[in-house]
């Protein structure tokens, strides 16, 4: 067998791909530890796939494969998302395996032919369907918009293992173990919120939903298998936390503290704020520079803590622009209940924290004060506005 190929329960594996060459998941979010396309294998009367993995990793991928069944031809694929993060190598994998049935529900297969061609092969499936491989058992159950329309996961149900797509995906590759076990979950525990965040986060009242529909179900769950990430098998409870606390969206205790500042004025102003809120009690205070740190860091601890200052020189007349590109990723998201504090500087007309004012009232999140805007830099009594402002929001954290 090849050695990165691992058997995670009775006749089921792991054949999936680290990839540490990609920059930027989906071409837009940073990966400085890359991500890892899980693919799974179960090996019983009828050999199937459970999902395939992007296209440039395909030739690991079939020594993957074929490092566990040798010459045995693969019975079925089962589709359960179509982004081709997942789907990029079905034909590839048909090429291979010619007489492989492509299993999939009615949304599925109005996305394969116009991504990779016509398949003739195919069987569709409901929602609640089942297919005996043998032993093995597979039960459909379709999870739409986690994190297209047409996704479903798959339970196996003589081993309890969920095959669970982008559902408690998480990035980061898996540098030799790919159990919850084998890793250090507190890099996990960060970088599959930043997924949660900027990949489910705009779908996350139907994440709620969909888990709940899981828990309903009673499934006896054993392992939970994401197409990234680790494998979760000792601590089931704690990711079906981490799902119910971010799809919840109900936010930690603890402040994000977001500025845009040319010359470091706006700067000052997050500066004294941060210590305000430690000074009144609260742990976990965090401090971005927009400019500095890429949005899906900022957003994914946005997410993580119920208050979220904002801090913006004007430039233009308007927003600077880097909190001007945040503001419109959290609206597009429409992530909500969060209580929020803005702040910033102007040199003639304004327009930073204008512009911040209304974006909370259109977001309906809960102001606190209303908006420290400083001339040119800040002056004593702004510096009091924002200790003001902290202990406010300290106030309404604790
Ligand atoms: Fe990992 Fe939605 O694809």
């Amino acid at each position: 067998m090849n050695c990165n190929s691992v058997r995670i329960y009775d006749g089921i594996f792991w054949v999936g791909v680290n990839d540490r060459r990609v920059h930027l998941f989906e071409n837009l979010w940073p990966q400085p530890k890359g991500v890892s396309y899980n693919s799974y294998l179960i090996v019983d009367e009828k050999v199937t796939l459970i999902d395939t993995v992007e296209i440039s990793k395909f030739q690991e991928f079939i020594a993957n494969i074929v490092g566990v069944i040798g010459d045995r031809k693969i019975d079925y694929l089962v589709i359960n998302h179509m982004e081709p993060d997942h789907s990029g190598s079905i034909a590839e994998i048909v090429a291979r395996y010619p007489n492989i049935k492509l299993i999939g529900n009615e949304k599925t297969f109005m996305m394969l032919k116009p991504f990779y061609g016509n398949f003739v092969n195919q069987y569709q499936i409901n929602d609640g369907d089942s297919l005996n491989l043998g032993v093995h058992q597979l039960k459909f159950v379709f999870t739409p918009m986690l994190h297209w329309p047409e996704t479903m996961v798959s339970f196996e149900s003589k081993t309890g293992v969920l095959f669970s797509g982008d559902i408690f995906g998480s990035f980061g590759t898996l540098d030799g173990g790919i159990f919850d076990d084998q890793v250090d979950m507190d890099y996990f525990e960060n970088e599959m919120r930043r997924y949660f965040a900027n990949i489910v986060g705009k779908y996350s009242l139907i994440a709620e939903k969909t888990l709940k529909k899981l828990i309903d179900m009673n499934l006896p769950l054993k392992i939970i298998a994401a197409t990234h990430g680790p494998i979760w098998r000792s601590d089931l409870k704690r990711v079906l936390e981490y799902y119910r606390k971010w799809s919840s969206q109900e936010g930690e205790n603890g402040a994000v503290i977001v500025y845009g500042s040319m010359y470091g004025n706006t700067a000052k102003m997050a500066e004294a704020i941060a210590c305000g809120l430690v000074e009144n009690g609260i742990k976990n205070v965090v401090v971005y520079d927009a400019s500095k740190t890429d949005i899906s860091y900022i957003f994914s601890d946005i997410w993580k803590y119920r208050a979220v200052i904002l801090g913006s020189a004007a430039y233009n007349a308007a927003l600077f622009p880097s909190i001007d590109n945040l503001i419109r990723k959290i609206e597009h998201v429409g992530l909500k209940n969060r209580l929020v504090g803005v702040f910033g500087t102007y040199a003639w007309s304004g327009g930073g924290v204008r512009n911040l004012l209304k974006f909370v009232e259109n977001q309906k999140w809960q102001l606190i004060g209303n908006g420290i805007e400083a001339k040119c830099s800040p002056s004593v009594d702004d510096f009091i506005a924002c200790k003001q402002l902290a202990r406010e929001i300290s106030k309404a954290l604790l």
